[in-house]
């Protein structure tokens, strides 16, 4: 199995509910290993290049403007098949479609306000990492 890394988003909706430490908790039980993390209170301008791929989708305002509203645990998670696992854990992007169990059937509110975000392919994960974390800042521990 491949060893990869991911980029996680405890959402501002999910801190606001100090659910930090139960949503970390599922990832560390599943295996996944915690090797960076920060809080950030995003600008609109970072949330905004963050989403820059969902820039014409009808929703990327709402989006941005919902990201930078409160705090953020940005963390990097690393283990076997770490994309797949973490959105796995994650559940379906509209919580009333998530699986029981998943993070946002527990966490999640809304299409909106829906706990965490996961990178969703391994490009993808490349660029989202480097756009929060520094090589220095990430510790590996393969
Ligand atoms: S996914 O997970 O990328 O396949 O989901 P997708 O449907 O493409 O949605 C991309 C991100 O946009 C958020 N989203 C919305 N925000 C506000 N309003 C509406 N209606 C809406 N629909 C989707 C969704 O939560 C995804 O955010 P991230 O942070 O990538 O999970």
């Amino acid at each position: 199995m491949a060893t990869e890394r991911t980029l996680s988003i405890i959402k501002p909706d999910a801190v606001a509910k100090n659910a930090i430490g139960a949503i970390l908790q599922r990832f560390e039980n599943a295996g996944l290993r915690i090797v960076a993390a920060k809080m950030m209170h995003l600008s609109p301008a970072q949330a905004g290049g963050f989403y820059a791929v969902h820039k014409e989708r009808p929703f990327y305002g709402e989006l941005c403007a919902f990201m930078s509203s409160g705090p953020v645990l940005i963390s990097v998670l690393e283990g076997d098949n770490a994309i797949a696992r973490n959105r796995e854990l994650m559940g379906a992007t509209d919580p009333r479609k998530a699986e029981a169990g998943t993070i946002r059937a527990d966490f999640a509110e809304s299409i909106d306000a829906n706990a965490v975000h996961g990178s969703d392919a391994a490009e993808t994960a490349a660029w989202e990492i480097s756009y929060f974390f520094s090589q220095l800042e990430i510790a590996g521990r393969e």
